[in-house]
């Protein structure tokens, strides 16, 4: 029998109160953020009352607070019953079905918690707990995806390994437009073959080179101007020449010193270049907050944009990648950096260190040289596929939770 004094009874009517609580917090921050992202919808003959988007708005929040208080009816419900028990000497019955949502009112985030504890008692006030019908919710962005549904994003690199599976993750998770960014024109094939297994206009290529400011200055302007500002930036644009920084020429004995030249070229492209691209970004987004009038985020402005860097397990010194290993440790300090300025305008920055990935700069090693010096020291045993790559990259943009570095190294252990 459930009494009062029963405490796991107790703590889960609480935990029902708090959680429906929470839940119609989420969708007001979700509504928040949606309806920033439709312009469009406001005002006109929909609702000649007043903007369709606050007509939206409000009946969701409705909808929300309906279904708050349906539960704690239920709650209120339940504690009678379970006075009635203590009193009267009965059990609680099991649970009433609560009232099925209208049909497209439906959505995982806001249906009633099941759990909760009901009556039999109770089922005539309980059918009487209307939900509102909203016909908008279906294009709600589901709350997984709520730092990419219908956002605007740059990734460098994009042409090849990494930079196009992440472009085209952020397309299958609903970004409204990609920019794919690289200095070969096989990015102009990466976005069509993207548009055409998406089935939208999602992707389009920005052939030129990423140390260009000018060039990176036109992509930018380019994006805002045809789909609205930046919010993502995935700078993965890099590449490699290795080699000792300090070699014993045999012949003459000499010592061949790793060319400052190359070592100028690797950092321009794999440090300061990634950074700018991440800088412009929350450049143009403390702009746009500037332009509504808005100074120090606020967490009910919900995220206003994430940069992710491209680190490398060769931040943490790999032979013959002075240059690389350099670049990539020195995004370390710009994602830490940035990550304390630029929550001032609602972005936050991370940094992933992938360990060999398969794709055409690991390739170039070399199949001898992978699976001698490479394989044997990662604990999977085989090369990272970029699809990994590019869903913990996601999962870095999405959860605004998660900051600082990731590293998905397949358990890289190389030896001294
Ligand atoms: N593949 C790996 O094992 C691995 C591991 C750790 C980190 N990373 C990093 O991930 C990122 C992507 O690497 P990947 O393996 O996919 O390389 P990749 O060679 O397959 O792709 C790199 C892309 O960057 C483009 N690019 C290079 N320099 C450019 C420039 N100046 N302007 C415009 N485009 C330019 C190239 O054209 C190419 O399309 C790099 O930053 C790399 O350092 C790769």
């Amino acid at each position: 029998m459930l009494t009062p004094e029963n405490s796991v009874i107790d703590a889960m009517l609480q935990n029902v109160r708090r959680a429906t609580d929470t839940n119609l917090k989420l969708q007001q921050d979700l509504l928040l953020g949606w309806t920033r992202f439709w312009p469009g919808f406001s005002g006109r003959a929909e609702n000649p009352a007043g903007s369709l988007s606050n007509a939206v708005s409000s009946g969701m929040i409705r909808l929300a607070e309906a279904q708050r208080d349906f539960v704690l009816q239920q709650y209120d419900t339940a504690i009678g019953m379970l006075e009635g028990g203590q009193n009267g000497n009965e059990p609680v019955q099991p649970a009433a079905a609560p009232p099925a949502a209208k049909p497209k009112a439906a959505a995982a985030t806001t249906a009633p918690p099941t759990g909760a504890p009901q009556a039999t008692a109770s089922r005539a006030s309980v059918a009487e707990a209307t939900v509102p019908e909203v016909t908008a919710q279906a294009s709600l962005p589901a709350l997984p995806y709520r730092n990419i549904q219908n956002k605007v994003a740059v990734v460098t690199g994009a042409a090849s390994g990494i930079g196009e599976a992440v472009a085209k993750e952020l397309a299958v998770r609903g970004a409204k437009a990609v920019l794919l960014v690289d200095r070969s024109d096989a990015a102009d094939d990466v976005a069509k073959s993207i548009n055409k297994s998406i089935g939208r206009a999602v992707a389009e290529a920005k052939v030129g080179d990423t140390t260009d400011e000018a060039f990176r200055k036109r992509v930018f302007n380019d994006a805002q101007e045809n789909y609205g500002v930046v919010s993502i930036c995935v700078p993965a644009a890099g590449i490699t020449r290795d080699a000792l920084s300090v070699r014993i020429d045999k012949e003459t004995g000499k010592a061949d010193i790793y060319p400052v030249e190359t070592f100028r070229q690797v950092t321009e492209v794999n440090l300061i270049a990634p950074i700018y691209w991440g800088v412009e970004m929350v450049a143009r987004i403390a702009e746009d907050r500037k332009q509504r009038g808005l100074k120090r985020w606020e967490p009910e402005e919900l995220i206003q944009g994430v940069v992710v860097f491209l680190g490398s397990v060769s931040s943490q010194g790999n032979k013959g990648q002075i240059s690389y290993a350099v670049a990539k440790a020195g995004l370390e300090g710009a994602a830490a950096t940035l990550t304390k300025e630029a929550i001032f305008h609602g972005v936050r920055c991370g940094i992933i260190h992938p360990g060999f990935t398969d794709t055409p700069m690991a390739r170039a090693l070399g199949e001898e040289f992978l699976e001698k010096y490479v394989l044997p020291y990662t604990q999977l045993r085989r090369l990272i596929s970029v699809e990994e790559i590019a869903d913990a990259i996601c999962f870095m943009i999405n959860n605004s939770a998660v900051s600082g570095e990731l590293w998905a190294d397949a358990g890289w252990h190389p030896p001294a």
